[in-house]
């Protein structure tokens, strides 16, 4: 099954790798489980493994004293460190402290949960260190960036990371935060139900229309996402593309896996309490031990109907063992059963649609295997439209990978468009400029995006004010207890100036544009503000207009009324404000001269939930670089110290070795083994008494010491055994160039008798006999010196020496034979005799040494027939 799903992504999915070659890193970041995958050219794609080949990773970080833990690692460690186990994280991004899911997650978890200056939330390790969740999720992305990059053999920058549907800006903000601290750029945010969505459409066409549910029952929460799917060939391109498209979601923020281990978790306890008459919950590591053991048996529940818990010293220690079926499980549940399906009739109706228009429920996500999860959704949709045709815990990560993967437009993917929905109704409101002094101002909200509403899309609103003003974005209603609706106060700046200004140069009834814009990854701002006015011409008739527009400020208010009714401002820029006090504005803007349009400035504020500053950003990535550092170095330490052991022990195994001819007992002398040994005692010594405290550059310098012992006894022996293979060479070169010079001088004295060219000249002969004399004098006096010296003491030659100085022959000797053969010889039975003989000599000199550059190339075409031959005296050589 895995297999035939990435071979068939394979073929989809060309890599072209064009001029930038950034890989793409997706993350399906779960409650319970991190999930990754990596695009990058050459590398097959598929999910990213862990440090042990497991396809998913689970979603804690844990200190155990000051080493940091990461997924099963980590998840292990809570029954031991307790306060020092963070899971869960994802619960509580951006969660205001006083707000409902802290509460919770106070429940659930044994951490200890203080708050920020920001007021959200930081867990505390026992040592007092506190981490807001930000960082906590900062660090489970760069884990994942560093397999990412062990894998990519590159640096990883750009991340793409699945969302819930309903997460809010904050919690959006958040997560991109996260990103940033973790060292990664974000790509985009994808909701995971669309990043499903996506996965189902790669590998299939849809010729007629079709409508999915993606119904995704995961750790913290259950979506239900409906999707329209539809492929259509483009008639001018006549390539074809599905085009994918959300038309509503539907979800339980609280309903999920977590929840499902709590009640499970509170069968343990009450069975424990009431067999030792003790409130385990008043023992963090009993607690975190049932926590762990309500998991496992949620598990072995979803696939038979009792199973036993067995915790060894659950708290005072006492061990527990307990039966629990999966009908008592499914009883304590029994008020979430009418919730497990709710989100999909809630999607339905938000996308305006009926059981009947749906062709399959696709189940995805862990929760989907407990049985009573999936009967209810069975239940509610009819067997028969349930589809279990995607990776549950794999189709998100892979399917945000490809739409990742798309939009950095490095790769060439299938071609899907994607369009998505934000959940939430989103609303701008602003006061109205007062119409006297000291009446009170009175707030005008307009519905800017409701929930439903297309990401990707800009909205533009038109305000008759003539001095600086706010508009404040806000959910209409709050996406979680406790969670504020104020997203953010956007001010606009210099409107007094920008407005007097177009008043005073003529302009009728000038007005403020302000660009509202809901981004791809579901993020609403201000983006950009404008004041425009149409100016008329400069006449008087034209000055008396602006006068009079000027003066009319009555009309402002009916201008921000009209305003307020949200059908008029629903669709994007071009057909803004139509119903406004200035309906030609539009037309005329694009013939007006530029003048008429003033950017205003915008000032973005938060009081609420704020995303994190520049400066805390830094902050918090410098805290994580800094355990990066602690950690690098305590593990160059850790190597150090390893292969310094392990050196010692080689050491003393030479030592101890009984055998008197082991290379090193033979190289080495009595009192130089003695040293080492001593020394090879106080290294011991010291590792064991200090070896913990020490610096990584002792350890190396400790090793340096002893191995300045060692190295002339393995000096030694490595000579010896080099030695004959010198010997040989220099002696080849020495017989050779003998062979050379007997057969040079043979063919000298013959030629000088024939009255023929020669290659070389006598001296150039003597020359070379020169250096083969000396190199025989020296190579016969050491060579007779190093047959006296024992094993154990030093070369009296080097072989490195006896090479140098077998190069230099061979070099000489390689210098005349390579010479070319005189052309002469070969042309002379044809033409005369007496011209040749110049152009020979020089180019003899020309050519010396390089055989190549002959510069009598047309003769070249002459020789061909001497060169294999002289390869082949080479050979002899
Ligand atoms: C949904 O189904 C109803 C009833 O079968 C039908 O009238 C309607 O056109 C369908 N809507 C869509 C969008 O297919
Ligand atoms: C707008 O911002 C720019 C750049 O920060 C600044 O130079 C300019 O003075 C500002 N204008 C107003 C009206 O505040
Ligand atoms: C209005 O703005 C324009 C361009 O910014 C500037 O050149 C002009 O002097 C301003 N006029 C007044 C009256 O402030
Ligand atoms: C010397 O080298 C030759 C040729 O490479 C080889 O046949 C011979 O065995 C070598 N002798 C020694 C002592 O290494
Ligand atoms: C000496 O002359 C013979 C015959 O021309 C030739 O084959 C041989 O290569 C020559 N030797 C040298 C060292 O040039
Ligand atoms: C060098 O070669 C010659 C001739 O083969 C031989 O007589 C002599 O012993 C060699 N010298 C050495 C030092 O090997």
């Amino acid at each position: 099954m895995r297999l035939l799903h990435c071979w068939s992504f394979l073929s989809l999915v060309a890599l072209i790798p064009q001029a930038t070659y950034a890989s793409v890193l997706a993350i399906d970041y779960g409650n319970d489980w991190i999930k990754a995958s990596l695009m990058k050219p050459g590398i097959p794609f598929d999910v990213l493994l862990n440090k042990d080949s497991k396809r998913k990773i689970q979603s804690v970080v844990a200190w155990k004293k000051n080493d940091r833990l990461f997924g099963s690692d980590a998840f292990n460690l809570a029954a031991r460190f307790p306060s020092d186990s963070f899971q869960s994280v994802k619960l509580l991004d951006a969660a205001p402290f006083d707000s409902e899911v802290v509460q919770y997650y106070t429940k659930i978890s044994t951490a200890t949960v203080v708050e920020t200056p920001r007021k959200t939330v930081a867990l505390k390790q026992s040592d007092g260190t506190e981490w807001s969740a930000e960082e906590l999720i900062a660090m489970q992305f760069a884990y994942v960036k560093q397999l990412a990059e062990t894998l990519a053999e590159e640096k990883v920058r750009d991340v793409i990371v699945t969302v819930p549907p309903y997460y809010s800006q904050f919690e959006r903000d958040a997560i991109a935060d996260a990103i940033e601290i973790a060292g990664l750029r974000t790509l985009a945010l994808i909701n995971d139900g669309t990043a499903v969505a996506i996965n189902y459409a790669m590998t299939r066409t849809f010729s007629v229309p079709e409508y999915h549910i993606i119904y995704d029952a995961g750790a913290s929460s259950i979506r239900a996402t409906v999707v329209s799917f539809t492929t259509a060939t483009d008639p001018k391109t006549s390539i074809s593309g599905t085009h994918l498209a959300v038309t509503g979601v539907g979800y339980d923020r609280t309903t999920g896996g977590v929840e499902l281990d709590r009640r499970l978790r509170d069968i343990l306890i009450e069975a424990f309490n009431a067999k030792h008459k003790k409130d385990v919950r008043q023992d963090k590591r009993g607690m975190a031990k049932l926590w762990k053991e309500s998991q496992r048996v949620k598990a072995i529940l979803s696939a038979n109907n009792d199973a036993t818990a067995t915790v060894e010293s659950v708290a005072w220690d006492l061990d527990f063992r307990t039966k629990v079926s999966r009908s008592s499980f499914e009883d304590a549940c029994e008020d979430l059963k009418p919730r497990y399906a709710q989100p999909i009739h809630d999607a339905l109706k938000n996308a305006g649609l009926t059981l009947d228009n749906i062709t399959s429920v696709i189940l995805t996500g862990g929760s989907t295997r407990t049985p009573m999860v999936q009967n209810a959704v069975r239940a509610a949709v009819g067997d028969d439209k349930i589809a279990l045709n995607v990776n549950a815990d794999e189709a998100a990560v892979l399917g945000a990978a490809l739409h990742g993967a798309s939009l950095s437009r490095q790769f060439k993917t299938k071609n899907i468009k994607v369009t998505d929905i934000i959940a939430h109704d989103i609303q701008a409101s602003y006061f109205a400029a007062a119409t006297t002094s000291n009446s009170r101002p009175r707030s005008i909200t307009t519905l800017i995006f409701p929930a439903g509403s297309k990401v990707g899309t800009k909205k533009t609103l038109t305000f008759k004010r003539k001095e600086d003003f706010a508009i404040y974005l806000d959910y209409k209603n709050s996406v979680a207890p406790g969670f504020p609706t104020r997203m953010l106060e956007a001010e606009l700046i210099g409107v007094t100036e920008a407005i007097g200004n177009l008043t005073e140069r003529g302009a009728t009834d000038p007005v403020v544009k302000a660009t509202l814009t809901l981004s791809e990854s579901g993020f609403v701002s201000v983006t950009d503000a404008i004041a425009f006015g149409e100016i008329k011409d400069d006449s008087i008739t034209g000055k008396l207009k602006g006068l009079f527009g000027k003066g009319s400020s009555s009309s402002e208010e009916a201008t921000e009324s009209a305003e307020n009714t949200p059908p008029r401002d629903t669709d994007t820029t071009s057909s803004t404000s139509s119903a406004n006090a200035t309906p030609s504005a539009e037309p005329e803007k694009k013939a007006a001269p530029v003048e008429n349009t003033i950017p205003l400035n915008i000032s973005i504020s938060f009081t609420t939930i704020p995303p994190m500053t520049v400066d805390e950003k830094k902050i918090a990535r410098g805290r994580l670089r800094a355990i990066d550092a602690e950690e690098a170095a305590k593990y160059r330490k850790e190597e150090a110290r390893n292969t310094f052991e392990s050196y010692l022990y080689r050491l003393r195994d030479l030592l101890d070795d009984d055998n008197n001819d082991t290379p090193f007992k033979k190289c080495s002398q009595e009192s130089e083994r003695k040293e080492i040994a001593e020394k090879l005692d106080d290294s011991f010594q010291w590792l064991f008494d200090r070896g913990d405290l020490t610096e990584t550059s002792q350890l190396l310098d400790k090793r340096i010491a002893l191995e300045t012992l060692e190295r002339p006894i393995v000096h030694r022996y490595q000579e010896i055994e080099a030695f004959p293979q010198a010997l040989n060479n220099s002696q080849m070169w020495n017989w050779s160039t003998r062979l050379f010079l007997t057969e040079a001088r043979q063919n000298l004295t013959a030629e000088a008798t024939a009255d023929l060219p020669s290659k070389w000249t006598k001296e150039e002969l003597d020359a070379l006999e020169k250096t083969l004399k000396e190199h025989e004098t020296w190579l016969a006096t050491w060579v007779e010196k190093q047959k006296s010296v024992k094993p154990n003491e030093d070369p009296v030659i080097e072989t490195t020496e006896m090479k140098a100085r077998a190069k230099v022959l061979e070099t000489h000797l390689q210098k005349l034979w390579k010479r070319k053969v005189p052309k002469v010889k070969k042309v002379k039975p044809t033409s005369t005799s007496a011209e040749p003989e110049p152009t020979n000599g020089a180019g003899e000199e020309q050519a010396e040494g390089e055989s190549i550059e002959d510069p009598s190339a047309g003769e070249d075409k002459q020789v061909p027939l001497k060169e294999p031959e002289e390869e082949k005296t080479h050979d002899e050589l």
